[in-house]
């Protein structure tokens, strides 16, 4: 069974375009799915839907089977890391960042013991009386990170998880992401060819809000994704 399952996903903006156009996707458990494509393809606007955060004009999504239109508690399976990390950024210190979100779930005891877990599995204890805008862009994806799956949510949704980190940062996210695949459904969205191979069970190619491509990670070169995205982008497609 999928953990998340996105069935004839449409979505149009108001006054704006039809940025999906029918997209089919899933996710199990200990998976890692990318949905890779250019900028404007749609990415953003999947994964508010698929969230929960956007409704879909048509089509439904379903988490662990269950319609999430007739479940709205079901939104809370799933945590989101969104691409600007900044709008994620509630506490004026990691720490009270942190704890807004465990707060929200969580006795005051629980939290406060939740919150030494987080700040050692994201490597953030040194940080914890920083000022989260002031942090580097690695340090940032932590944090939301670290929010965001706060909850302990089955399903994971990261969108540009990595496209302003620098090398090192980079590996380290990665890391961070495979040693949280066996336990969740994780899905994130690039534009970045370089990163399906190096995470991706699966990858699926969205073009113009349509998937027009799905392949296996392992087999996910750079190249080949270019090439994929050049030929469904040629005129008349
Ligand atoms: N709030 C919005 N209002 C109108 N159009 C939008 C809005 N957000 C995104 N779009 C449009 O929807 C399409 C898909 O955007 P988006 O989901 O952000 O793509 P991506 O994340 O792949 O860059 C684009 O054409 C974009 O201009
Ligand atoms: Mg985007």
């Amino acid at each position: 069974m999928y953990a998340l399952r996105g069935i004839n996903l449409h979505y149009r903006y108001k006054n704006g375009p039809m940025a999906l156009r029918g997209v089919n996707i899933g996710v199990r458990l200990g998976e890692c799915v990318v949905v890779f494509g250019r900028n404007g393809s749609g990415k953003t606007t999947l994964i508010m839907v698929l969230a929960g955060l956007l409704k879909p004009t048509v089509g439904r999504v379903e988490v662990f089977g269950r319609s999430l239109d007739e479940l709205e508690e079901l939104r809370r399976l799933m945590g989101v890391v969104f691409q600007d990390p900044g709008v994620q950024i509630v506490g004026p210190t990691v720490e009270e960042d942190i704890m807004f979100t465990l707060r929200q779930v969580y006795d005051e005891a629980k939290a406060s013991r939740e919150l030494e877990r987080l700040l050692d599995e994201f490597k953030l204890r040194g940080l914890r009386g920083r000022m989260p805008h002031r942090l580097s862009a690695g340090e940032k994806r932590r944090l939301s990170l670290a929010t965001a799956l706060a909850h302990n949510p089955s399903i994971l949704l990261m969108d540009e998880p990595f496209s302003d980190l620098d090398p090192l940062e980079l590996d380290d996210l990665l890391e961070r992401i495979k040693e949280l695949k066996p336990k969740k459904a994780i899905l994130i969205a690039t534009h970045n060819p370089e990163i399906p191979r190096l995470i991706a069970d699966r990858v699926y190619i969205l073009e113009q809000g349509k998937i027009v491509g799905e392949l296996e990670g392992s087999i996910a070169y750079p190249r080949r994704l270019r090439e994929m995205l050049k030929s469904s982008s040629r005129p008349g497609h």
